[in-house]
């Protein structure tokens, strides 16, 4: 059995909806976890330390170990502060799932400056003022888990979630970079795409109607979500720089892939009428590989060409 005995997880946003369950599965499997929410509304506004401190006592009844955090993910002292809460409670830090967010909707050429500011500063400035001081902690141990919660509207697109969409992407970025600088010290990186009935959903589909008669909504309970960040979290977790999606008990691997593409002979000039004459070599998806840095890419144009990276 997968098993947190001994470790210290951080979980954000975890007063409500997915992260709370993150929250109660983790400390129910043995780690002590570190509860942050701010407990504000699906837009952002507004704190309620009530929130956190809710599912702390839950996990306490049941008896498990955990402490609340109020602080705001969206800046550096506020991320600071959370992972101190972590060392300073429990004098370690074994696994961050960077959960916390705030949702709202908007056509693109309304988005205003400071919907799309407040959006990434939650999700994308939050995802890295937390991670930083985290994967300090975790260097010094030689261990970490990262789990950042992104979106398919992300990597996929969703209508009227400009700001929310690139945020959620960028997670992926921040991602990729920490499981390649974080290798070598044992921290692994790791993101989910998860689908789960929550306020983010209701507050957003509104009709309640739609609520009750859609299948796919009553499909994507969020207690689905939760097997797959508790096992990246995990110990029996040994890979990084993966995506996985999750909801309704789908769970499935998301990747970005490199088609094999046209290469133009290297003595020539190609013109933008040699791209549409190639067009479906450059565009074809298949084959393709999955590269797990730049070099990756840099060293296969390489060898294609037989020259030295
Ligand atoms: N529900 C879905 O279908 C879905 C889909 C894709 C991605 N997500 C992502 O999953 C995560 C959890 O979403 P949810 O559906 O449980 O939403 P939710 O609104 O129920 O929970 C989010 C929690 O984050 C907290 N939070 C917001 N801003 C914060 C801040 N600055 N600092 C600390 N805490 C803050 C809120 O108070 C709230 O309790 C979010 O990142 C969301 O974008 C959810």
């Amino acid at each position: 059995m997968i098993d947190f005995t001994g470790q210290v997880v951080v979980v954000t946003g975890a007063g409500r909806g997915l992260g709370r369950l993150y929250a109660i599965e983790l400390a129910r499997r043995g780690a002590s976890v570190v509860v942050n929410d701010l407990g504000g509304t699906m837009h952002g506004d507004g704190a309620d330390p009530s929130v956190a401190d809710q599912v702390v006592e839950e996990i306490e009844r049941a008896g498990g170990v955990a402490v609340a955090s109020h602080d705001s993910v969206d800046s550096p002292e506020g991320g600071e502060a959370i992972i101190r809460t972590a060392t300073d409670r429990f004098r370690r830090l074994d696994a961050v799932v960077s959960n916390a967010g705030i949702f709202n909707s908007v056509p693109f050429d309304e988005l205003s400056h400071s919907d799309w500011r407040r959006m990434l500063s939650v999700h994308l400035d939050g995802g890295f003022y937390l991670s930083q001081p985290a994967f300090r902690v975790m260097r010094s141990q030689g261990y970490g888990r990262f789990v950042f919660i992104a979106s398919s509207a992300g990597l996929f697109g969703q209508p009227l979630e400009a700001h929310y969409a690139t945020a959620k992407a960028g997670l992926l970025g921040l991602a990729n970079v920490i499981a390649i600088e974080g290798a070598q010290h044992g921290i692994l990186a790791n993101t989910v795409l998860p689908f789960g009935y929550s306020r983010m959903v209701t507050g957003t589909v509104g009709d309640p109607k739609l609520l009750e008669e859609s299948g796919f909504l009553r499909a994507i309970q969020p207690e689905l979500v939760v097997p797959i960040v508790v096992f990246l979290a995990s110990r029996a977790c040994e890979f990084s720089h993966h995506n996985y999606s999750a909801g309704a008990g789908r769970f499935a691997r998301v990747f970005v892939g490199l088609g094999e593409g046209w290469l133009a002979d290297p003595s020539s000039n190609p013109t933008a009428d040699d791209i549409a004459a190639h067009l479906t070599d450059v565009s074809a998806t298949e084959p393709f590989t999955v590269p797990m840095s730049i070099f990756d890419e840099v060293f296969g144009i390489c060898k294609r060409l037989g020259i030295t990276p």
